[in-house]
This record gives structure tokens, sequence and C-alpha cells, in this order.
């Protein structure tokens, strides 16, 4: 049976040391770190999102607050939101949560934001100082799964790692991030042939396709280490019960062959926040220099 790699308590962990961190810097800075987050839309998911993050940083001590636009704004609109947020010394982080409707374009949003304010990682100078393997703020899905591998023990030498999924967002920086640990790594999307038999030989598997249930048990090779990075209401089991939420991994088959797995929900998810409240920490850190001890390292 497989060992939970469980993301709530290591992101409470970080919560506590970055909430102690916020404290002993505070007199020195000035001011609480700040988080601006950009939303445009109404996708429900989203919102259930950007309110989780906003619960987050009011338990560390970081100001946040969030910019929604209508789905009809224009994005000379959303451009000149970013921009004030980059000139806001109040604000050391700015997220534009995606998806961005269509037929506004998310990679100028993106690129508008101040690299120094990027605590997503997800501006080219931030993505390409991780291909560089050079210091930088780090997205945070895959910077959140790389801490909980690390804290899990699992030990990434040498070994053969598929990630399922070439998003900015998760799968490209999963990969180069696991490269940079000395796996030797194939991303897969949706065009792979023969995923079934690449899931096979992965020793270590990210499954961040966004298809509920992809992977089954008799894609998963026994003893390999299971990571889940999709998030998918499933309908209620029964009339009146809850809906319930389901990965792009089937638990239930898959735990008893592998050897570590990241439950849905309780894994990757919170360490998505964890990553996103480090990154903003370490942003104010370095814009008000609120002290020098270092926050504690992030497994690159
Ligand atoms: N949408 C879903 N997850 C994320 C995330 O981690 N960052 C952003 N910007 N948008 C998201």
């Amino acid at each position: 049976m497989a060992r939970r790699l469980n993301g709530r308590v290591l992101a409470a962990h970080y919560e506590t040391s970055l909430r102690t961190s916020v404290a002993q810097r505070l007199a020195t800075a000035g001011c609480p770190p700040g988080l601006a987050v950009v939303r445009v839309g109404d996708d429900g998911a989203s919102g259930v999102y950007v309110g989780r993050k906003a619960q987050a940083c009011g338990r560390v001590g970081i100001r946040s607050w969030i910019i929604h636009h209508p789905a009809t704004a224009s994005q000379q609109e959303v451009l000149e939101s970013i921009c004030r947020l980059n000139a806001d010394p109040a604000c050391d982080g700015i997220l534009v949560q995606l998806p961005i409707p269509a037929p506004l374009d998310a990679r100028q949003l993106l690129l508008a934001v101040d690299p120094a304010k990027d605590v997503d990682g997800l501006h080219p100078l931030n993505l390409g100082r991780l291909v560089r393997g050079e210091p930088g703020l780090r997205s945070c899905t895959p910077a959140g799964i790389m801490a909980l591998l690390a804290h899990g023990g699992v030990v990434l030498e040498g070994i053969r790692a598929l990630v399922i999924g070439r998003s900015i967002l998760v799968g490209q920086p999963m990969g180069i991030m696991l490269q940079q640990a000395n796996a030797t790594v194939t991303v897969a999307h949706s065009r792979t042939r023969n995923l079934a038999d690449h899931c096979r030989q992965a020793e270590l598997l990210v499954a961040a396709a966004g298809q509920p249930g992809l992977v089954g048990g008799h894609w998963v090779r026994p003893g390999a280490v299971v990571v889940d990075v999709g998030i998918h209401r499933a309908p209620p089991p029964q009339q009146g019960t809850r809906a319930t939420l389901q990965g792009d991994v089937r638990f239930a088959e898959v735990e008893p062959l592998a050897s570590h797995i990241t439950p849905v929900p309780g894994g990757v998810g919170p360490m998505t926040v964890a990553m996103l409240l480090w990154n903003t920490v370490q942003a104010w850190q370095q814009r008000c220099g609120g002290g020098t001890a270092p926050l504690a390292p992030l497994p690159r």
C-alpha cells in the first residue's frame, strides 16, 4: 500500500514558518507583504482557488486583495490594472489567475507583470531563469510537488520520470525541475502515442493532463511514485450527497500498487498555495529588505 504524500500537513508547516518570518521582519520592512490576484470573468473553479489563496494569506500575515474584472473587460483594462499593481509599493506579488477568458491574450498579461512581483513564476524571465538553473521565482505547483517529494524522501537521482501534460503552468516547469534533480524525464501530451506504455515504464508519474481518472492501476508500474495534479468535480455518488473531488489518477486502483501517492484533495493543491505564500514573502523580503535571515530553502 502506498505511503500518502500529505500536502495539507506539509503546507501547514510552511505556513507556520512563513508566519514567523513575516512577524520577525515586519518592523524592519515597515509594511506587511502584499499579494494581488487579478481575476477576469466568473469561472467557478477560479473563484474557489482565489478565495483559498486569500484565506491562506490571512493566516500568515500577508495582505491580499482581488482585482476582479468582468469577462467583458478589454485587454487594455486588465493591462492597466497590472501596471498599477507593478507601481504599487504595497504590492509585492501579482498573480494573474488562469484561465483568462477568450478573446483576451493571457500571454501578454503575464508578460506585463513585473518579474520581481511574478509570484506565479510564469513571466518569461522567471521561466528562463528556471531553464538556466538560476535563482528566481518558481512556478508554484511544480515547486510544491518538488517540496512534497523531498519531504517524502523520494530520491530523484537517475529515476525515470514521466510528466503527463505540457502546460507552462505545470508540465513544462515540472519537467525542467525534475531534470535539474537528475531524473530522466519524458513529457507526454495529448498527441503522445502509447501513453499507457510510457506510464508503465515510469518510476515517477506526474499526472497533469486535466482528464479525470485517466491513469488507472493497469498503467502504473508497481512501486512507482504517483503525483496527481488533477482536480475535478465528480457527480455526487447518490442523490442528496455532495459532489466529490477527483484527480487524473484513479486513486483506489493505484494506491495499492504505488510506493507513494498524493491524494486529491489534500495533496498537490495545498502545496501550490503554500508555494505562492513562500514566493510572496520572498519577493517582499527582496524588495523591502525585511531582514537578512533566509527563508527555509525550497527544493529546486
Ligand atoms: N489556475 C489554476 N491554478 C493556477 C495557478 O497556480 N496559478 C494561476 N495563475 N492560475 C491558476
